[in-house]
């Protein structure tokens, strides 16, 4: 939620800034702006309101000053709508100084009547405001920019990250944080900031990590990270496994496209390097040895979104190969309701950013109540990782489009090679049966591709449909989470009222909503499963084409019972229960992005919504 870009060095800062923030722009997208220092101590900003593509136009324009040392912002609303005025940067020190804020700053009510007091008035209805306007009288006060942040950051409640630079130190930009993502890109003669590492992997893929409550100082030369007492702290430098090209749209129609054409890989490389002799064998749960694993006795999945569902078909694996119990809760719900844990208790957090601020308070407090806990994230250097006691890291790459895709199918891989090391560990998995379970999830990726291949008649029912106004999505067992998301997909790319129910549940209440040309998703299990669920399923057809529903049905091929059931089946290869989820998906969000496409939206952007939620 709102992207930061910081730049000094001997580039003119704002084309790396505008290359930044188009990376970023994903992260909110609302207003975007910059500031930049020349080099005889002029401070030029320009903002606007609307997306990063009006900023450029503007200052192609009407260039701003070719300066090497600047900050730019691009902004998902919080305080204050999206008008120019409320756009970042945010000016201090009689406009000598700019800041661009990332969160929200919770005290910031009394902070501005304190400013109003001393005789300051303001331009805007921000909270970011009141942090360049203290950060500014420090900075009069103390000579020193690093000094100012310092003195203000103590008195600031709430998440942030903060930026800014001063005309009179023209060589410098300064960065905080507390609950709130920021990276350091280490470059030759020149030093980058940013929300996240595409904000300068075009340039350097050597990045360093900053913790919480922690402040750094970049030079062309230097890089110094202090704690907001000004001790220096211990750094920890990472190499970026992507680069520039991972986080471009290389010729597809939007990233979103790119992204869902890279499911297949995403399952593949998060499986790659985690399997040896056919078991599962995830390097890096060193930290929860299997005395630990043994012990556990409880998991807890929590995640927001798309990430929770993926945690709901988690659930469903954990439980049958490790027979531990598993509970799925959406992360701000978790938190505040005072949950019973102890220290055999796992907490496994979903993520895709790493970042999301409900997510990342329910880690803390699950720490803090003795609980052990396991990251599975999408982001490296991210801060929900940090805060975990272990971490399983899904290689999905760089997801931009706002709506989660690949990361889906990346986070369900990497539940199930957990729960699949857990089911070894503890015993409750032959070998043989385990080597069978992985077999199935290797073979995934190039069913993933013929998913893809055939993606022609979901499209085509796609661009039929621009003018529907409603939409449900069935399914039982692991196909109910993807009806979920199937369902969350239509609503936030296309705008359309989508509901996903297990299909069990229809006639307890919502079958009430059917009526003659509804559409209808059903995800089909195979006609296989052990449990006939796939009778039940048809079964459920049954009762809402009584009643006027149209069903395009989601089935594996071969499975000609469902044929006299539905309008339309989607074919997918032929998997076991477990697996299916990973195929059926896929054609949901084809669906949603071409619909949406139909309709004439921003697939990339959709309105509201930023990608990495870093407020509660
Ligand atoms: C939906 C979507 C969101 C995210 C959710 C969690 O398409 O992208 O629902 O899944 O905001 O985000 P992460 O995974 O970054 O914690």
């Amino acid at each position: 939620m709102c992207g930061i870009v910081g730049y000094v060095g001997t580039r003119a800062s704002v084309d790396v800034l505008l290359g930044g923030l188009k990376r970023l722009e994903y992260r909110g997208y609302d207003s975007a702006g910059v500031a930049v220092i020349d080099a005889d101590g002029t401070l030029d900003t320009r903002k606007h309101a609307g997306k990063l593509g009006v900023l450029r136009d503007d200052l192609e324009a009407t260039p701003l000053s070719r300066g090497t040392t600047g900050i730019g912002h691009t902004r998902w609303a919080t305080h204050g709508g999206p008008t120019d005025e409320n756009a970042h940067p945010h000016l201090g020190d009689a406009g000598k100084l700019a800041l661009i804020h990332n969160g929200i700053i919770e005290n910031f009510g009394e902070l501005k009547a304190e400013l109003a007091a001393a005789g300051h008035t303001f331009s805007s209805e921000t909270d970011s405001e009141v942090a360049a306007l203290l950060v500014g009288d420090a900075y009069r006060a103390t000579g020193d920019l690093t000094t100012a942040m310092l003195q203000v950051v103590g008195r600031l409640e709430g998440a942030f990250t903060l930026l800014a630079v001063h005309a009179d130190a023209p060589d410098v930009v300064v960065g905080a944080r507390r609950n709130s993502p920021l990276v350091i890109g280490l470059g030759e003669g020149e030093n980058f900031l940013g929300s996240d590492v595409a904000a300068f992997v075009e340039f350097t893929r050597h990045a360093m990590e900053i913790g919480q409550d922690q402040l750094v100082t970049i030079r062309p030369g230097s890089v110094e990270v202090v704690d907001f007492h000004g001790n220096p702290v211990e750094t920890k430098t990472f190499e970026v496994n992507w680069d520039a090209s991972a986080a471009e749209k290389g010729g597809w129609s939007s990233f979103m496209a790119k992204e869902i054409s890279e499911e297949p890989e995403a399952v593949a490389k998060t499986i790659l390097g985690r399997v040896e002799d056919g078991l599962v064998r995830i390097p890096e749960l060193a930290g929860l040895d299997d005395d630990t694993m043994r012990a556990i006795d409880r998991i807890i999945i929590i995640a927001c979104g798309t990430a929770a569902y993926a945690g709901m078909v988690g659930k469903y694996a954990i439980e049958q190969w490790a027979r531990v119990p598993v509970d799925v809760e959406l992360a701000h719900e978790f938190r505040y309701r005072e949950p019973v844990l102890s220290p055999n208790t796992l907490v496994v957090s979903i993520s895709q950013s790493g970042e999301t601020m409900d997510t990342l308070m329910a880690v803390k407090y699950a720490r803090e109540q003795g609980a052990r806990t396991l990251s599975i994230c999408n982001t490296q250097g991210a801060t929900i990782p940090r805060e975990s006691d272990a971490i399983v890291y899904t290689h999905a790459g760089p997801e931009v489009a706002v709506a989660s895709t690949k990361a889906f199918v990346a986070q369900i891989t990497a539940t199930y090679l957990f729960g699949l090391q857990l089911g070894q560990v503890r015993g409750t998995l032959t070998p043989e049966a385990a080597r069978e379970l992985v077999a199935e999830l290797q073979s995934v990726p190039e069913k993933l591709t013929d998913v893809l291949a055939n993606g022609e008649r979901i499209r085509e029912l796609a661009g039929w449909m621009a003018d529907t106004r409603s939409v449900l999505f069935l399914g039982r067992h692991v196909g109910y989470p993807v009806a979920l998301e199937g369902a969350l997909k239509l609503k936030e790319l296309a705008y359309i009222h989508a509901e996903g129910f297990a299909a069990g549940e229809l006639k307890h209440g919502p079958i009430a909503l059917i009526e003659p040309g509804q559409v209808v998703f059903v995800i089909v299990p195979s006609p296989r499963d052990e449990n006939s669920l796939h009778a039940k399923v048809v079964s459920n057809i049954q009762e809402i084409r009584a009643r006027g529903a149209r069903v395009i049905a989601i089935a594996e091929a071969g499975d000609v019972a469902v044929l006299p059931h539905a309008d339309e089946v989607i074919r997918i290869p032929l998997a076991s229960r477990f697996f299916e989820p990973l195929l059926a998906v896929v054609p949901l969000h084809i669906f949603g992005m071409e619909l949406a496409a139909a309709k004439g939206l921003d697939v990339d952007q959709p309105r509201n919504l930023a990608k990495s939620v870093t407020v509660e």
